[in-house]
């Protein structure tokens, strides 16, 4: 197991001088050393030319009071050097993250499977405040310095309320944010955070549900989100059991610590099996009414397992997926974009949001799944079929739209990105 850990050095600096201690002061540069294997933050002189000194010297003149005459001449270069900051701005560079409302740093970085490419992030305020509470299921969206968005399931202990822990699998074919998590996020780097936020929110049995037992499945990464409601499902003595499946056992992240839970967890890998599971071999024998099945995993297999379940009465089916589900009964239509009046085609299988980032690859976007509002465009012109669950009427009677789920029921739409 890999761990690069950082090391709260604010008992050993005076704060004002700790860059942990100062927000706006370029964390990434002021973690620099490495002091027998741990990193360490460096000091930061305060900075020469901002604020005015509050303490005016005594008289110059022999006097134990204030001066009157340094009085005057304070508030006058106070006030001149308000008035040039406004003007000129105080010459740092605006960091493009700066605008969200929690900035978090990097605190550690944790290999969770050994022989694959899953790294753990361990993320805190600069402050080491507490952070935002949070359930098992929930995600953060992380803004990552490129200015990419992506979406990552909390896998730590919601009771731990310092430190938000994810979990990030290498796709080395991806759009790049995963790359830029392994490759750009030092321990010390600053990241955006927004959330938490939960879509795939546990329902204990007892609790606003009727099953009586729950079933978790989870593929690979997919275990992120699992993994804290497994800890609750056991630590509240529930009746339940898992499902944890991939290509290969030494890829799997968190292993360790859920074979130590015994049979009521199932690994089935590929590389063992020798072959793709079933829904059978994914669900209970016996799935019944009263049973609460959640997974998390690639979409086929949430497929599988919809399918089998889909009509069970009193079946409750909770699932997160890593990616959209596929285009349904889609009809293909066509996007003018209002900027640069070029013609883009979206097939029937294809998103508008796929094809408008053809043209535009700077298009933001999330999850792909009409829930985080990232990739909302203006429809100036046609009739949009809105197919997420997060706009209001009245966003949509004004023309709003999110690209990675809804379409057209004309054959053009006009749209401004
Ligand atoms: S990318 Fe999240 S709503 Fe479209």
């Amino acid at each position: 197991m890999v761990v690069e850990r950082y090391v709260d050095v604010r008992s050993r600096v005076p704060p004002r001088q700790c860059g942990i201690d100062r927000p706006g002061s370029g964390l990434p540069g002021a973690i620099a050393g490495s002091q027998g294997g741990a990193r360490v933050s460096t000091t930061t002189p305060a900075d020469p030319r901002w604020p005015a000194p509050q303490d005016v010297p005594v008289g110059l003149r022999g006097g134990t009071g204030p001066d009157s005459i340094l009085r005057l001449l304070e508030a006058a270069i106070s006030a001149r050097v308000r008035w040039l900051v406004a003007l000129h701005g105080d010459g740092r560079q605006q960091n493009p993250i700066d605008e969200y409302k929690t900035r978090l740093v990097v605190t550690a970085r944790t290999a969770v499977a050994s022989g694959s490419d899953v790294v753990s992030l361990e993320l805190r305020a600069p402050d080491w405040s507490d952070l935002a509470p949070w359930y098992p299921g929930a995600h953060i969206d992380l803004y990552l310095p490129s200015g990419r968005i992506r979406q990552y399931s909390l896998w730590g202990d919601p009771a731990d309320r310092r430190c938000y822990r994810i979990a990030v699998r290498r796709i080395a074919d991806g759009t790049g944010g995963s790359n830029e998590v392994h490759d750009e996020l030092p321990v010390g780097a600053l990241v955006g955070v927004r959330g938490p936020r939960n879509a795939f929110g546990f329902v204990e049995p007892g609790r606003s549900t009727r099953a009586e037992r729950v079933h978790f499945v989870a593929g690979g990464i997919g275990i992120t989100p699992i993994l804290p409601m497994v800890r609750e499902a056991e630590r509240t003595g529930l009746n339940w059991t898992l499902v944890y499946v991939g290509r290969e056992r030494r890829t799997l992240p968190f292993l360790d610590e859920l074979t130590r839970l015994g049979d009521r967890v199932t690994i089935r890998t590929d590389d063992e099996y020798g072959a793709l599971p079933t829904a059978d071999d994914l669900l209970p024998p016996n799935v019944r009414s009263g049973d609460a099945i959640y997974c998390c995993g690639p979409v086929p297999m949430m497929d599988l397992i919809a399918a089998r379940v889909r009509n069970e009465p009193g079946v409750e089916l909770h699932a997160e997926r890593f990616s959209a589900a596929p285009v349904v009964d889609g009809q293909p239509f066509r996007i003018r974009l209002a900027r640069t009046g070029q013609i883009i085609d979206v097939a029937a299988d294809q998103t508008a949001l796929d094809a408008v980032l053809r043209a535009e690859p700077g298009t933001p976007y999330s999850c792909r799944q009409g829930f985080c509002g990232t990739c909302t465009a203006h429809v100036s012109d046609g009739d949009i079929d809105h197919r997420d669950n997060l706009l209001t009427q009245d966003e949509r009677d004004a023309g709003t739209m999110l690209l990675c789920v809804s379409r057209a029921h004309s054959p053009y739409l006009t749209v401004t990105t």
